[in-house]
């Protein structure tokens, strides 16, 4: 069993990689903080806990994090997950509250209990991250592995030069990324490999209750066709922590731009870099059948629990 924190800005893909999640029993989710990313923090974290009831997650505490990036202005995508984050979708309120403590503590405080023993995932903006790494840089060490969905070696989805995540808070990535670990990136290069098709959304639409939130969230991301709609990018990420054969990586050199006057937050990848230490493993591949298997297998579980 694999334990695992998420840090998340649900998010329509977020929440389905929270189900992915719920429905792995070789996961153990030990803590959920959210950050501003595709909503606003008070949604990303009303989303979380709503998703925390609905996708039965238990008892694992919800801390909400940073609500806006270090040093830029907001960057949302209701455009893409809705005003409520979550598109169509819409789960019953929560009746239990959020954790007490801040995100970043809870991130710290839960590493520094297990070190060597908790996967940090992160799926939104890497503001949280980057403000408990400054704090406690021994995370670095304590976390067993670091995996973000985020980043592009080949082309961007919120511009031309970089993906959502890292444009939303440039700086927060760079300092992630020279924070002394290796960051297993999965980024669009990847995730926009595996495409929600007809066939996949007719496997998720039997699944009893999750029915509920998979299809009004995925259909209200974007145009299903036959050859495909939206990616659940996020959901990748889980799968990746699932298991790791399912993508090829490749050890590279990751700078984040920060000065760019149009190229902010782009993911500079260098595959053959000649004297510096690769601080990435970056995903290059993923088998696409293998991980519907996995990601409806567990859909499947999930609804019939
Ligand atoms: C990433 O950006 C967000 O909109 C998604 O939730 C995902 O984490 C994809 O670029
Ligand atoms: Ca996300």
């Amino acid at each position: 069993v694999t334990k695992v924190l998420i840090d998340c800005d649900p998010g329509i893909d977020d929440a389905l990689a929270l189900a992915l999640v719920a429905g792995s029993p070789s996961l153990d989710l030990v803590g959920v903080t959210t950050v501003a990313g595709n909503v606003d923090l008070e949604r990303t974290t009303a989303n979380a806990l709503a998703l925390r009831e609905f996708l039965d997650l238990g008892d694992v505490p919800v801390a909400a994090g940073s609500a806006g990036a270090l040093l830029r202005r907001d960057v949302r995508a209701a455009h893409v997950h809705g005003r409520s984050g979550l598109g169509d979708a819409e789960l019953p309120a929560p009746a239990r509250p959020a954790s007490p403590v801040h995100a970043v503590d809870l991130i710290i405080e839960t590493l520094w209990a297990a070190p060597g023993e908790i996967t940090l995932l992160a799926i939104g903006p890497l503001t949280n991250i980057a403000l408990a790494v400054r704090r406690e840089p021994r995370v670095v060490e304590w976390a067993r592995d670091f995996v973000i969905m985020g980043g592009t070696y080949t082309r961007g989805n919120h511009n031309p030069a970089a993906e959502f995540n890292m444009v939303a808070d440039p700086e927060a990535a760079s300092i992630v990324f020279d924070a002394g670990w290796t960051v297993t990136m999965l980024g669009l290069d990847v995730t926009l490999t595996a495409l929600v098709t007809t066939a996949v959304l007719d496997r998720m639409s039997d699944l009893g209750r999750l029915s509920a939130l998979l299809l009004p969230a995925t259909t209200s991301y974007g145009m299903v066709t036959a050859e495909g709609g939206p990616a659940i990018h996020d959901a990748c990420a889980v799968a990746y922590v699932l298991d790791p054969s399912l993508f090829t990586r490749v050890p590279a050199v990751v700078n984040v731009e920060t000065a760019g006057r149009y190229t902010s937050g782009m993911t500079v990848t260098d595959f053959a870099p000649r004297d510096r230490r690769p601080n990435a493993l970056v995903a290059t591949s993923l088998d696409v059948p293998r991980f519907w298997d996995l990601v409806l297998g567990a859909y499947t579980r999930l609804g019939e629990r």
